[in-house]
């Protein structure tokens, strides 16, 4: 994941590109443990839910053996379906790192996992989101390229400070995408299936909105960071995906930069409606305090 801002300085003991050992031998006994619970939960949560590759990719990499992964062996196996690797950071990086690893097949993730009291919301992503929710669909060829190129994509966003659209196409596909598929609709967005509350709010509750994948419509729509989203968006497939996003961005920014910001509950002209929420769940105020 990244932060806002221009690279700083690596916080001592990291490399100059932010990484570090992942150090796995350290782990304790009760981290194995928090991570097995939520690999359970979820694991039994989401056949019917998880998208094919997300599926696919969890059984590839074989995330339940001993519980925490050892970075090097699930390398071992992503490097040979898609030349991915993992590599550990210290927590949140600049966004510039985190592109520039992105841009060469890394993917940057947190070697630390939350407390037993945590296990349904943190605000900061741990190994189990960065692991579980984001490194089984990089055993997918097709989505494995589309994260590589939005790492290029991000740098050039960045130079021409529209960063705050592109991060909108993460959040609505890497993060919180949906796939229509002949079964209905399916989660592909590592926010979901690495949270058991949201994968089924994302998928059953009436409250938020469900609509087609349109790539200025996405980078207009604000996102939460704090609480299920209000609106989804559903794509019609990976390889639908990748073609739209594959086109040069620069007229999309220009036009972007003079329009205006879409409300995050609101329904446009054009939108191909999945549901059309209530929006129940946001107008009683949300997540209970202090979760
Ligand atoms: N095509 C985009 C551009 O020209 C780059 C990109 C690709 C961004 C894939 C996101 C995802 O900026
Ligand atoms: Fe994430």
């Amino acid at each position: 994941m990244s932060a806002d801002g221009f690279s700083a300085a690596p916080p001592p003991g990291a490399r100059p590109d932010w990484t570090i050992d992942q150090d796995w031998a350290s782990y304790a006994p009760a981290e194995h443990e928090v991570w097995m619970t939520l690999y359970a939960r979820q694991a039994e949560l989401l056949p019917g839910r998880a998208c094919d590759a997300f599926l696919n990719g969890m059984q590839a990499l074989d995330l339940h053996r001993g519980g925490i992964p050892d970075f090097e062996r699930i390398n071992q196996e992503l490097q040979r379906l898609t030349g991915w690797s993992v590599v550990a950071v210290p927590g949140l990086v600049p966004d510039d790192v985190f592109f520039e690893h992105l841009a060469n097949r890394r993917f940057p993730a947190g070697r630390f996992i939350r407390k037993p009291h945590e296990l349904d919301y943190l605000q900061e992503p741990d190994v189990f989101h960065d692991v579980f929710g984001h490194v089984p669909m990089l055993t997918d060829p097709i989505f494995a390229d589309y994260m590589q190129a939005y790492g290029q994509g991000g740098l050039k966003a960045l130079g021409r400070g529209q960063l705050h659209n592109l991060a909108r196409l993460y959040w609505y596909t890497v993060e919180f995408g949906l796939m229509e598929t002949p079964k209905g609709l399916r989660i592909y967005g590592a926010g979901i299936v690495s949270s058991h509350a949201e994968s089924i709010f994302a998928l059953d509750d009436p409250s938020p909105n469900r609509i087609g994948f349109d790539l200025e419509r996405v980078m207009r729509t604000p996102y939460r960071i704090d609480d299920f989203q209000q609106i989804y968006f559903v794509i019609p497939s990976l390889k639908a995906l990748r073609e739209t996003t594959l086109a040069d961005f620069s007229a999309i920014y220009e036009r972007l930069a003079a329009a205006p910001d879409i409300a995050i509950d609101a329904m446009e002209p054009g939108d191909r409606i999945f549901t059309c929420g209530t929006q129940a769940y946001a107008n009683a105020g949300g997540r209970p305090a202090g979760r």
